[in-house]
């Protein structure tokens, strides 16, 4: 199969695409027929060095993809041969054809196209899981989104304004700010012009806000904590303001609050398939229903895939990137 190699690690242009063998479905697996696949942030790290598959997944890049089923292993009893679905990875998006655990494997909503839907099952399963699954953000609450342009920030804004939350979020130009109040957010703060702290204090009448997702660790971490209520949950999902921070454990203590980290892809086969499962239950019919829509910046081939990498890394994208293929 025809699949993006990595010749060393390091910038764009160690992106190659050549010919790799083809997966097989070993016992509880499918094989897909890949149609698309999107570029997510750790993808970049990945093709760096920074960020190597966990033991027995693919070596190539791709969180994520959509596609149709090619085959099914030993076990297997929810798809079969042609049916039309999308998956969450823990590698391998960015080939024509890949393995994953039939538990990882999500039917397309209805009304979404077999490659459109390359752009949900990572974000969708990142949002929820954090948000939603850990966090327990509820209707009568307020969310923090910090770069609520992103991926995960376009899909974040929109699932907890269906679910009747009010949303805050950050973005970094005044297009950006304005797409996410279109998505539904509330308050959309200017990371480079406005202090968020001082936003949410403003908007909370000094309350804070209940939950927090954040992108950034290190650098947002003690001003995170100062924006956050009572009783509030930090949920932290991304390190693009470094890894090491101070923490003032008595405000944290004070405040009664929490404080999560998780990273999706490391996490072991069954609990990944009780987050898909739990996504297709309560994610899945918000889709339908047409209050949660993935959001694609650019279609680009896979032979371009240099391309797709250079619109993440400068951040100019508003949602996702897809490879097609
Ligand atoms: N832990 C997990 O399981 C998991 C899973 C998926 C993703 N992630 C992480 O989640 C983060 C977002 O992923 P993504 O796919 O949405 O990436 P993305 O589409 O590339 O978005 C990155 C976001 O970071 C924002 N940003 C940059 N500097 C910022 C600042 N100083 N303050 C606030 N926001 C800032 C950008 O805002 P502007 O575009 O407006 O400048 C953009 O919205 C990444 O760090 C990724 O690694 C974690």
């Amino acid at each position: 199969m025809r699949a993006v190699t990595i010749s060393e690690p390091g910038g764009i242009d160690a992106l190659e695409v050549g010919e790799l063998p083809d997966p097989t479905a070993g016992p509880g697996e499918v094989v897909l027929d890949v149609a698309a696949s999107a570029v997510n942030r750790a993808d970049l790290l990945q093709r760096q060095g920074f960020y190597p598959p966990p033991k027995g997944a693919s070596e190539v890049l791709g969180l994520e993809c959509s596609g149709v089923v090619a085959a099914v292993g030993d076990g297997v009893e929810d798809w079969k041969v042609g049916d039309e679905v999308c998956a969450l990875l823990a590698g391998g998006g960015y080939g024509e054809k890949v393995a994953v655990p039939a538990g990882q494997v999500l039917p397309l909503p209805k009304g979404i196209d077999v490659v459109t839907a390359a752009a949900l099952p990572e974000v969708a399963c990142t949002v929820w899981s954090n948000v939603f699954m850990i966090a327990g953000l509820r209707a009568d609450e307020t969310l923090l989104v910090h770069g609520g342009a992103g991926g995960i920030g376009t899909i974040a804004i929109q699932l907890a304004k269906a679910l009747g939350a009010r949303v805050f979020t950050t973005a970094g130009s005044p297009e950006k700010l304005e797409r996410c109040r279109e998505l539904g957010a509330d308050v959309a703060i200017s990371y480079r012009d406005q202090d968020f702290v001082e936003v949410v204090k403003y908007e909370t009448d000094g309350a804070g806000v209940d939950v927090i997702l954040d992108n950034m660790g290190a650098k947002y971490l003690a001003r995170n904590l100062d924006a956050l209520a009572t009783n509030g949950r930090l949920a932290i999902i991304g390190m693009q303001g470094g890894l090491k921070a101070e923490l003032n454990i008595g405000k944290l203590l004070t405040k009664r609050g929490a404080i999560t980290a998780t990273s999706l892809r490391a996490r072991p086969v069954e609990e990944k398939a009780a987050i898909v499962a739990s996504v297709r239950e309560h994610v899945w019919p918000l889709v339908e229903e047409g209050h949660v829509r993935p959001i694609v910046h650019a279609h680009v081939p896979l032979d371009d895939v240099r391309e797709a990498h250079r619109l993440v890394e400068d951040g100019e994208q508003t949602g996702k990137v897809l490879l097609t293929i």
